[in-house]
């Protein structure tokens, strides 16, 4: 890929953004803070968005992304449109040369990612995806201490999305079906704790799930949940919800060498995580944990001695889009990959291909069953007829 990154001088990177909506903001405002990034322009099917923007940023308005790769050279696109355009436009993008970050979710089926991934393939660019909260410190934290081995073998863990969205919501055309928005708050909304459970905890291997709706104006769920097996034989459960007035996003992991949990709603900061040390002192003792840290008389000595979370904390850095798009330019003005590929994250777009099929089948869906002529390997709904998920999902 490094063949591909083109830069505006030898530490600057020309950037641009696709879509003048919400989210673009925190792209715009992300390659603002990294400081090393020019925003060379930024496109909207609804011209007034881009004009908008390109006052607010100090760019380049286009009426498209065609009309923007045709006036401009960027190395980079962001793309920040709904769901359902993520396919066709990172794929332009590629096809032009240049390598594209694609908001969550990514696709709306694994088929489209399959797609971007051979446009990837004949292009000088790359893809990758957006996914913050692998980025912030605390998340990196215990990514590095569970990999490692630090914290033990993961045992139990419980992952919650519970958010609430108004019915006013679903007001714009493109949400609340399954052509525009792709599917409810598993998809839409869960998908980021799904991506990091998975990226904390290793590859899943079997899904369980039921979905329903209860009350709000789409043609999908508007709550899902799950139990979930992993290949290091960890087990979790998973609820995702748009109904909860009181929100929060919550995974805790039980491994043996305690418990970690972060507790936050749209982004954490490392006074968001906790971590209670097994009580276990042969086990604490094995994994060169100091056994005094569950007393609290002991903690501010065994902290220093041996909690792996406690030992693990530097600079505190928020799961925010600056933290994602600020280590993205710098690795690709650097001449490296960046951590958070489009391929890294099929797994969680398998993840929630599996749920949609087991929710709608009724049947378990091990991950292997998703080859590309299952059902759902097009599309989250599996082909099956609405008035059937109508029913389904009243259940
Ligand atoms: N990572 C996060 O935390 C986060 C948070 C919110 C939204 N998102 C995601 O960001 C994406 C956009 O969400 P939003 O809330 O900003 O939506 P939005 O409706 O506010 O903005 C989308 C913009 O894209 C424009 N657009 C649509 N099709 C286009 C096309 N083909 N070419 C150019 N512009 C086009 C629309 O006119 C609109 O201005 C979605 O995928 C959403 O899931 C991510």
């Amino acid at each position: 890929m490094t063949d591909a990154v083109k830069r505006s001088s030898d530490d600057r990177l020309k950037v641009a953004i696709v879509g003048c909506g919400g989210i673009g903001n925190s792209h715009a405002r992300g390659y603002a803070a990294s400081g090393r990034a020019d925003l060379v322009g930024v496109a909207d099917i609804v011209r007034e968005r881009a004009d908008g923007y390109a006052e607010k940023y100090d760019t380049t308005a286009y009426g498209s992304v065609t009309d923007l790769l045709a006036a401009q050279d960027p190395a980079l696109v962001s793309i920040a449109t709904p769901p359902g355009t993520h396919a066709e436009l990172a794929i332009e993008v590629l096809a032009a040369g240049k390598s594209v970050i694609v908001e969550k979710p990514p696709v709306l089926s694994l088929a489209e990612l399959d797609k971007i991934a051979e446009a990837e393939q004949a292009s000088a660019g790359s893809a990758y995806g957006i996914f913050q909260h692998r980025h912030g410190s605390g998340g990196r934290r215990a990514h590095q201490l569970l990999q490692s081995g630090a914290l033990g073998a993961p045992l139990v863990a419980v992952c919650e999305t519970l958010w609430f969205r108004p019915r006013s919501y679903f007001d714009p055309d493109w949400r609340g079906t399954w052509v525009g928005e792709g599917g409810g708050p598993t998809l839409g909304h869960g998908i980021h704790q799904i991506d990091l459970l998975l990226h904390l905890l290793g590859q899943w291997k079997t899904i369980n799930a039921s979905a329903v709706r209860r009350d709000r104006p789409v043609q999908f769920e508007d709550i899902s949940m799950a139990m979930v097996t992993f290949e290091n034989r960890a087990v979790a459960t998973m609820i995702n919800s748009l109904l909860s007035p009181q929100e929060l996003s919550r995974i805790r992991i039980d491994s043996e060498g305690g418990t970690l949990e972060v507790n936050h709603l749209y982004g954490y900061s490392d006074a968001d995580w906790t971590f209670h040390p097994t009580p276990d002192e042969a086990v604490a003792a094995r994994l060169g944990q100091d056994p005094g840290t569950v007393n609290p008389e002991n903690a501010a000595r065994s902290q220093q001695a041996g909690d792996a979370w406690a030992a693990s904390a530097a600079e505190d850095v928020p799961s925010n889009h600056s933290a994602q798009l600020g280590r993205l330019v710098d690795d690709l003005l650097a001449g490296r990959d960046h951590e958070t590929t489009l391929a890294s994250t099929r797994p969680t777009m398998e993840f929630i291909t599996a749920l949609y099929a087991s929710a709608l089948t009724g049947q378990a869906v091990d991950r292997a069953d998703l080859v590309p002529d299952h059902p759902f390997y097009t599309a989250l709904h599996g082909g099956v007829e609405q008035s059937r998920i109508d029913s389904t999902f009243a259940i």
